[in-house]
This record gives C-alpha cells, sequence and structure tokens, in this order.
C-alpha cells in the first residue's frame, strides 16, 4: 500500500505523514529531505544554483540512504543541516531542473518497491505514485503555514523572523508551482484537507480513517 501526502511547505504534512506511517505501522519516506540533500551537497561543494549542468553532475554523483529516520548523503549523517531556510530555498532552485527530478523520482520509486509506505513531497500523487491507492493534498493559509514554522524554528532554539519566513514561503510556493516539471498541484483522484482550523492529531485520525477503508 502506497499512501501519498502532497502539498507546500508548512502545512504539517511531514508530521501528518510521520505520524501516520507509525500509527499504521508503515514505512514513511521524506522526498523533500532528498532535494535538500542535493541542494546541501551542490552548495557545499561551491557549485552556482543556477548553473544546471554543474547541479545535475552533483546529483548523479549523491548517494541517497535513509536509516533509522536519519538522511545519509555519501554516507554522512545530514540531517541536522537540512532543515535550514537556506537550503530550503536552495532545495526548491535544484528541483526545478528535469533531470535532478529524473534521479530522485527513480530513486523514490525503488524506495517504496514492495513496502507499505507514506510518501510526503510535491509530486508524489501526480508523478511518482499516479497508481497509489491513497491520495492526499494538505492546504493552509499562509500565513497559518509561516506561523507554524516559526513556532518550529523557535522551538529549536533558531532565530528567523516572520516576514522572512513569509516572504521565502511565498517565493518557494510560486517556484513550485511553476516550475515545468512536475508542478506542485493536487492529483485529480487526491483527497483534500485544508488543516488550517484543524489539529495535528486531526488529521492524522482523518487520514487513517480513510487509508483503513481502502485497505
Ligand atoms: O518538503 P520540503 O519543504 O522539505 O521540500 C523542499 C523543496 O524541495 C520544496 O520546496 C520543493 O521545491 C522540493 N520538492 C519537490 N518535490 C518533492 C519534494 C520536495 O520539488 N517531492
Amino acid at each position: 500500500m502506497i499512501v501519498t501526502i502532497d502539498g507546500p511547505a508548512g502545512t504539517g504534512k511531514s508530521t501528518v505523514a510521520r505520524r501516520l506511517a507509525d500509527s499504521l505501522g508503515y514505512e514513511y519516506l521524506d522526498t523533500g529531505a532528498m532535494y535538500r540533500m542535493v541542494a546541501f551537497h551542490v552548495v557545499s561543494k561551491g557549485v552556482s544554483l543556477t548553473d544546471s549542468s554543474a547541479i545535475e553532475a552533483v546529483a548523479e554523483e549523491t548517494q541517497i540512504d535513509f536509516r533509522n529516520g536519519d538522511a545519509y548523503l555519501n554516507g554522512t549523517d545530514v540531517s541536522g543541516e537540512l532543515r535550514q531556510p537556506d537550503v530550503a530555498v536552495a532545495a526548491s532552485m535544484v528541483a526545478q531542473i528535469p533531470r535532478v527530478r529524473e534521479i530522485l523520482v527513480q530513486r523514490q520509486q525503488e524506495i517504496a518497491v514492495g513496502r507499505d509506505i507514506v510518501c510526503e513531497g510535491r509530486d508524489q500523487g501526480t508523478v511518482v505514485f499516479p497508481k497509489a491507492r491513497c491520495k492526499f493534498f494538505l492546504t493552509a493559509s499562509p500565513e497559518i503555514r509561516a506561523e507554524r514554522r516559526l513556532g518550529e524554528f523557535t522551538s529549536q532554539g533558531k532565530k528567523v523572523s516572520y516576514d522572512q519566513l513569509l516572504e521565502e514561503q511565498n517565493e518557494r510556493d510560486r517556484r513550485d508551482e511553476n516550475r515545468e516539471v512536475a508542478p506542485l498541484r493536487p492529483a485529480d483522484d487526491a483527497e483534500l484537507v485544508d488543516t488550517t482550523e484543524l489539529s495535528i492529531d486531526e488529521v492524522v485520525e482523518r487520514l487513517k480513517s480513510q487509508v483503513q477503508s481502502k485497505l
């Protein structure tokens, strides 16, 4: 059983996907972390985020693994580095390059083979797993999404401003929704869930009962 959860940043997607996977006894795949890993690799190598062919070359040599919830890039645990706001913006830039998407989509499909898994991202229901039996698309107002992300960073002791987060989020949304390959949009057969007024627990329960009704 493959469950896909797509939507923009700050809709609670990652937390919901992780909790849903836990409560169903399924595995969890954070595909955003894969784009972040390529971006982090690109930046650490000093490659320009506008040099598509150099980025493609870095993507080809980026070995991605997940072990016990941690993200490994060519054997090194980089989980801590991936959550920074500048890595998110860089991820949305490398995610526009068709060859980068091709490499990561193939890796995502390999990881999911033969598994019960919750796959979270932007294109899981539309492109990566078009035949998934359960598809969800989470939304929420931009202001609530930025507030949630601010809360996340603040609780980790990181200083970021609300205005800066909102601006960066709008920039990322624009890029994700307007790119030529696999733009962010709900699959025709996805259930839309507006999380603006819902708690994480309420969203998880709603998704869980939908999944269970299809088993
Ligand atoms: O989900 P997360 O915020 O970690 O994703 C970071 C960026 O990676 C997104 O803004 C998007 O540009 C890209 N991404 C994507 N396709 C996915 C997952 C993430 O293009 N399946």
